[in-house]
């Protein structure tokens, strides 16, 4: 059997995500137009390299793309609290609207790690769009600027999200069966 066997239950169809990821696009291509420098796109690796895609051609400005590899997982579902850096970007950000792409913003420990970092380095601004808001669970206190959806505290996977590397390729977003994470 395929992947569908491990979801409980649909949270987001391709097209509630497609609709909404051309909303977001909208919204920036609006607010960033009139502004005299570039955007830069900043996606954090793994996990938001779907909506990175999708986001980047509903915008219609020009734009750069640039990736960041993080990790703060390992395997299970909780954050550990421990950011790593493992690729970083080589731009220098001055000059450049920055907006960080990510995919869930949970406990926060991620991106308040990554805007201090970045924030450092003198952008012309700096703003952070995720396309999954999980309030619940935040341990930092840290709010995007765009957000997709706000999402149950729930371990949810698919349009790149992952539990353990896989389901990144579900096209929708499903709830994972407890029972695959036992009581990780
Ligand atoms: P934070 O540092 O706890 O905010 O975690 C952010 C990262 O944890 C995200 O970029 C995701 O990669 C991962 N994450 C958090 N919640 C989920 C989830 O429900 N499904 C899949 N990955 C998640
Ligand atoms: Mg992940």
């Amino acid at each position: 059997m395929g992947l569908a066997k491990d979801i409980e239950s649909v949270l987001y169809s391709e097209e509630q995500l497609h609709q909404r990821v051309l909303e977001l696009g909208a919204q920036l291509t609006e607010e960033y137009k009139d502004k005299k420098e570039e955007i830069l796109l900043v996606s954090v690796l793994q996990g938001s390299y779907i909506f990175m895609a999708d986001l980047s051609r509903a915008i219609d400005l020009p734009v750069r793309i640039d990736f960041m590899s993080v990790s703060s997982y390992g395997s299970g579902t909780r954050s550990s609290g421990q950011v790593e850096i493992k690729k970083d970007i080589s731009l220098n950000l001055e000059g450049y609207h920055v907006i960080i792409v990510e995919d869930i913003l949970d406990s926060g420990n991620t991106l308040s790690y990554l805007i201090e970092l970045l924030k450092v380095r003198k952008p012309a601004s700096i703003k952070i769009c995720t396309l999954f808001d999980k309030p619940e669970r935040r341990v930092r206190p840290i709010k995007a600027d765009y957000i997709g959806f706000t999402v149950p505290n729930a371990f949810i996977v698919g349009y790149g999200l992952d539990y353990d590397q896989h389901y990144r390729n579900l096209p929708y977003i499903g709830i994972l069966k407890p029972e695959v994470y036992g009581d990780n």
